[in-house]
Order: structure tokens, then C-alpha cells, then sequence
């Protein structure tokens, strides 16, 4: 068994949960029906994915130093960068998931504000992930090996994840705000 290709498996998964999880949501904020079974069930089967997928990577990259033998992964300022955010997402994680009591708690006060404000760093956290990621799998894969290709989807990746991280944003920030402010 090669844990680094099961690892790129499970990753590949979890971005096609977060984006039914998200599409879900920003469907339900604009439309404003909510069903909160489908919103628990897609977010924590995001959750549970990317628990698996964290624990498989803490062990490739610090147990099996694997990381060093891939030719990618030389720790250079993407790589940084991509763990510098797997760690803000698991700071975040607990805040998103505890968002919508904490902003009706603090409607008004500065804990409302804080609580956005890590909302936003924890969407950011995310897809600055995924740009950095989500061709490497491709890789591990062994699918992607023209470099050229490989820049070709990230710059994909990265306009979508822009893309989406605005309307994230916006499209819930200013649902909360309709919604607890009056
Ligand atoms: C929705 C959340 C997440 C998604 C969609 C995601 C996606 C990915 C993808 C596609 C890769 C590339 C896999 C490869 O190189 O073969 C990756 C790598 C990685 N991810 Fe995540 N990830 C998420 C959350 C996390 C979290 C919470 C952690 C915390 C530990 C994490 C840690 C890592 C590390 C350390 C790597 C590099 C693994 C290696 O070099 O072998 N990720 N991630």
C-alpha cells in the first residue's frame, strides 16, 4: 500500500465534499432555504475527510519523510505556505463549525466582528490550500508530469478558488448580517 497515493486520493475527495458542502450552502444562503440535515451532513462529511487526510499527511511529511524524496515538495515558499494553512484550518475549524451560535451571541459586539473575521481567514485558509495543493495530487498520482500542464491547472484552480472564496464571502457575510442584524 502507498500511503502518499491513498493520501492524494482522500484529498481529491475532500475537495469534491468541500464543494458540495459549499455549493450546498451558498445555494441555501441565496435562496434562503435552509435544510440543516443536508448542511450537517456534507460539513461533516468535509470534516471527517479532511481529519483522515490530515492525519495520513502529519504522517507522510513527519514520521515518513516522505515529502523530502518527492522532487515538489522542496520546502520552499509554496510549501510553507501550504502548511502554514492546513494548520490555520485546523485553528479554524471549531469557529466555523461553532459560527452560527457565536454570531447570534454577539450580534452587535465585537465578538460578532472576530467571529466573521476568522470566517473569512478560515475560507482564505482553505482555498489558499487547495491552490497549492491540488495539482500535487495529480502528481503523487502519477496522472500529471508535464510542467507545463501541471501551470496550466494550477492557474485554473486558482481562478476558481478566487472565484469562489469571494462569493463565500460576500454571499455569507452578508446573509448573517441580514440575518442577525434585522
Ligand atoms: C478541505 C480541506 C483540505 C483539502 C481540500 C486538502 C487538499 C490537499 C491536497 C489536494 C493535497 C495534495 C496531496 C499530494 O501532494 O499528493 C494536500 C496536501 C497536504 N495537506 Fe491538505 N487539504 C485539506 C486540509 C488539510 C488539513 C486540515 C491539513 C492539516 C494537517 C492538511 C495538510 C496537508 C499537508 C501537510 C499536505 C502535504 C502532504 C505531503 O506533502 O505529502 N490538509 N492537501
Amino acid at each position: 500500500m502507498n500511503m502518499k497515493k491513498w493520501n492524494a486520493r482522500l484529498s481529491l475527495l475532500t475537495v469534491v465534499l468541500l464543494l458540495i458542502h459549499e455549493g450546498y450552502q451558498l445555494y441555501a444562503y441565496t435562496a434562503m432555504y435552509y435544510n440543516p440535515v443536508l448542511s450537517k451532513v456534507t460539513g461533516y462529511a468535509v470534516a471527517v475527510a479532511m481529519g483522515l487526510h490530515a492525519i495520513l499527511s502529519i504522517i507522510s511529511v513527519f514520521v515518513l519523510h516522505d515529502a523530502k524524496r518527492i522532487t515538489y515538495k522542496k520546502l520552499n515558499l509554496k510549501t510553507v505556505l501550504q502548511r502554514v494553512s492546513a494548520v490555520l484550518i485546523v485553528l479554524l475549524l471549531p469557529i466555523h463549525i461553532l459560527s452560527f451560535g457565536l454570531l447570534k451571541s454577539s450580534v452587535g459586539g465585537v465578538g460578532y466582528i472576530l467571529t466573521e473575521t476568522a470566517q473569512i481567514l478560515f475560507y482564505a485558509a482553505l482555498f489558499c490550500h487547495i491552490v497549492l495543493s491540488f495539482s500535487n495530487a495529480f502528481v503523487t498520482l502519477g496522472i500529471l508530469s508535464d510542467m507545463r500542464k501541471k501551470r496550466i491547472l494550477d492557474i485554473f484552480v486558482a481562478v476558481v478558488c478566487v472565484i469562489l472564496f469571494i462569493a463565500v464571502s460576500v454571499i455569507i457575510t452578508s446573509a448573517h448580517s441580514m440575518m442577525f442584524k434585522g
